[in-house]
């Protein structure tokens, strides 16, 4: 029953997509196909709800990885349902509310950095808020940071 399905470019026309992004939703495990016999994907209708939720889901700021973990409790191609949508975001709310205040305090932050444009290790909050590059060690933290606490070759 492959001819009711839609094609990649079926799926990203109607979401308003890019087709790589349907690839890659379905890389990791957003979104399910079915194969041709010519190797080409094809996608149950449902598939349009699934992106739907996904978009809405990253403009409101949540990682690939957040909407992943939600959708593993649907089963592969289930269409998410209004019920659905609404106890997501209601599960969502205390990481967006974690999200707001971490944006106010980079605004707040913000108002030292105006006019100055030292952007310090020490003391300049949008740079190296709560000083989190000491944590990882010693030396130049954003260019090694794979580097341990010594410097390395
Ligand atoms: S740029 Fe100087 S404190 Fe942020």
């Amino acid at each position: 029953m492959l001819e009711d399905r839609l094609t990649i470019g079926e799926v990203a026309a109607r979401a308003g997509v890019a087709p790589s992004a349907i690839r890659h939703y379905e890389t990791l495990g957003l979104l399910t196909s079915e194969r041709t016999s010519g190797n080409q994907r094809r996608y149950a209708r449902t598939v349009l709800r699934r992106v739907a939720v996904i978009r809405a889901a990253q403009h409101v700021g949540l990682s690939l990885a957040e909407i992943a973990g939600a959708f593993s409790r649907f089963p592969p191609d289930h269409a998410p349902t209004k019920r659905d949508w609404a106890r997501l975001a209601r599960e969502w709310r205390p990481r967006l509310d974690a999200r707001i205040r971490e944006l106010e305090q980079v605004r707040d932050g913000l108002s030292m950095c105006v006019g100055c444009g030292c952007l310090s290790m020490r003391q300049c909050a949008i740079y190296n808020p709560g000083d989190e590059l000491a944590a990882g060690g010693a030396g130049a933290r954003r260019v090694f940071p794979q580097v341990g606490g010594s410097q390395q070759a």
